[in-house]
């Protein structure tokens, strides 16, 4: 019953954004946007592609003009990418045009989920819950900074998380 214009859910990778985000978004009457899903149709290349291209900073670039595009409009579930948090603009935006959830989740919980992902850039390497780690040291802090609450998805199905947070909104 929150009146901000836009839910938006922030969250590491493998925090359920997008299966939560859709099925919160059914609840609600919202239109669900994933923001790594409007780079991809506006760009017309994969985020593979992009990172390729035009490396993470050309990455960065496009994410902050699509959640830029995305928060002007109203009545949006918006998922986020996992580094969105990282540029200050975004984090702003978040907070002036949405209601913002972070949706955490343990490294164990994060490898389980990503476990047969080959969609993500910054996992196609070895060394896969190092790389988290080291991410969610960075991240962790700004994923609190910008959310109005907080919800730990470990152990739970998209399904639970969704209707746990039904009620919280
Ligand atoms: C990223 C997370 C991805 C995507 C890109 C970079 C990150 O989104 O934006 O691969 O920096 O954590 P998801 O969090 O939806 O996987």
């Amino acid at each position: 019953m929150n009146p901000a214009p836009n839910l938006v859910l922030v969250g590491p990778m493998g925090a359920g954004k997008t299966s939560i985000g859709r099925r919160l978004a059914e609840r609600f009457g919202l239109q669900f946007v994933d923001a790594d899903h409007y780079i991809e149709q506006r760009t017309g290349a994969s985020i593979n592609t992009i990172f390729e291209h035009v490396g993470e900073a050309g990455f960065r670039e496009r994410e902050r003009c699509a959640l830029s595009e995305l928060l002007a409009g109203e009545g949006q579930l918006v998922a986020t990418g996992g580094g969105a948090v990282l540029d200050a603009d975004n984090r702003r935006h978040m907070r002036e045009r949405g209601f913002v959830v972070y949706l955490a989740a343990g490294l164990d919980a994060q490898l389980k989920r990503l476990q047969r992902d080959r969609t993500r850039p910054l996992l196609q390497r070895a060394d896969r819950e190092q790389v988290l780690r080291d991410l969610a040291h960075v991240r962790e802090p700004l994923y609190r900074e910008v959310a109005d609450l907080v919800m730990d998805t470990d152990g739970l199905t998209a399904a639970e998380a969704s209707t746990r947070l039904c009620l919280q909104l």
